[in-house]
């Protein structure tokens, strides 16, 4: 390559997934009976009347132009409907959302439109690595916050106040949290919000998986007295409505930073297919029943699961929220990747290392609920094997 790479890629690497699923592919390849219970992709279809309306509208000729960069007025309607009987929280469709092409997109938007190169910005460690890369992307300085397991994975906000916050500027979070599974709790979104507003921080709350096996009344960080503020809230069609490759997402918070983030988004991309949205609006209507026939397909996958972590001699908790379980590996191995690596090329079983989201996972894996009952047993039954 005689051009040489931008400097940003110096320090970026290809996302681990991205990596890891050639390997398996080519393994597959190798006629290598590969079970993937890595990635958080849902297996599951949206529901019916969603995939019908997609149909139908791109049989309309008329339905194939470019679309608004903000979206079209019933799909922002629609997720301000799904705030107010989720979350009870009020938002204006027209200035207070904005639909994205994916929540993870929206990561790189509100970076884009927030940070400077000599910013630093907060990320969990333990979290969702696109947090880190982007920040770094953008050519700020990434500060890690501790989530420690002895305090059900919240942020440690003796830690967070000794830091020097100085040149702080925006903080991730993700609750309930990928890949912990540790649930939202109003108390840690009511002291964030009260040391954003200390601190003059944008709190950036990531929330995909609040309908995902969670026992208790889903929270939004928008719904803290005072968050508008502070705070912008990322949501996400992928896990909530099984439309992973769909890509579509979206933002809430105040006009101000919504129009900020718009502002770079509008220059990026121009829009999405009508089509979809007009089926996106159509999966918002899905009944409670839905999401809890969808629930009840996770909590039997569970049960496998346990058995399976069961067998690999790994502890967790049965509390967690989302979709996948994650599990401290036994003492007397090395490290995480010396189970995940053992598992896929002796039992040709793939389970996610828990160093990807930060050091202090290199002790832990996840085991994701995206595969079918009988694949999880067979994966079950292979590693009860010797
Ligand atoms: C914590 C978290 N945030 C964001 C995403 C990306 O979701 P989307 O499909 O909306 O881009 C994921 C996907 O796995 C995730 O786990």
């Amino acid at each position: 390559m005689i051009i040489p790479k931008a400097k940003r890629l110096q320090s970026l690497k290809e996302y681990y997934f991205s990596v890891k699923l050639a390997e398996i592919r080519q393994m597959q390849a190798e006629s290598k009976p590969v079970i993937n219970l890595g990635i958080g992709s849902p297996d599951l279809a949206p529901s019916q009347a969603t995939i019908d309306e997609l149909v139908s509208s791109a049989n309309n000729p008329n339905n194939h132009a470019y679309q608004p960069y903000k979206g079209i007025p019933a799909l922002r309607k629609a997720m301000a409907d799904f705030y107010r009987d989720i979350y009870t929280v009020s938002l204006d469709p027209d200035t207070e959302i904005l639909p994205l092409i994916g929540s993870k997109e929206g990561i790189t938007h509100i970076s884009l439109a927030f940070l400077d190169p000599e910013d630093e910005v907060l990320v969990p460690e333990l979290g969702y690595p696109a947090y880190a890369a982007v920040s770094e992307m953008v050519g700020a300085e990434v500060i890690y916050y501790p989530l420690l397991e002895n305090q059900n994975w919240q942020p440690d906000f003796e830690a967070l106040n000794n830091m020097n916050l100085k040149k702080v500027k925006l903080m991730w979070l993700n609750y309930p949290n990928m890949p912990t599974g540790a649930k939202a709790e109003r108390r840690t979104f009511e002291k964030l919000v009260a040391f954003a507003k200390e601190k003059k921080i944008l709190l950036c709350h990531d929330n995909p998986y609040s309908l995902i096996l969670n026992q208790e009344a889903p929270i939004s960080l928008l719904s803290i007295e005072g968050a508008k503020e502070v705070a912008l809230e990322l949501n996400s069609m992928s896990k909530t409505h099984n439309m992973a490759g769909w890509r579509i997402g979206w933002l809430s918070g105040a006009k101000p930073y919504i129009d900020a983030v718009l502002t770079i988004k509008s220059n990026v991309d121009s829009g999405t297919f009508f089509p979809m949205q007009a089926a996106a609006v159509k999966a918002f209507q899905n009944p409670i029943a839905w999401h809890e026939a969808r629930n009840a397909i996770y909590k039997q996958r569970r049960e496998i699961a346990y058995q399976l972590l069961d067998a690999l001699q790994c502890q967790y908790d049965r509390q967690q929220v989302g979709m996948f379980i994650w599990a401290k590996i036994p003492d007397n191995l090395r490290d995480a990747g010396e189970l995940v690596d053992k598992l896929l090329y002796e039992k040709y079983v793939f389970i996610t290392p828990g160093f990807i989201f930060g050091e202090k996972g290199s002790r832990y894996v996840r085991v994701s609920l995206c595969s079918k009952e009988e694949v999880l047993k067979e994966a079950l039954s292979r590693v009860r094997q010797n």
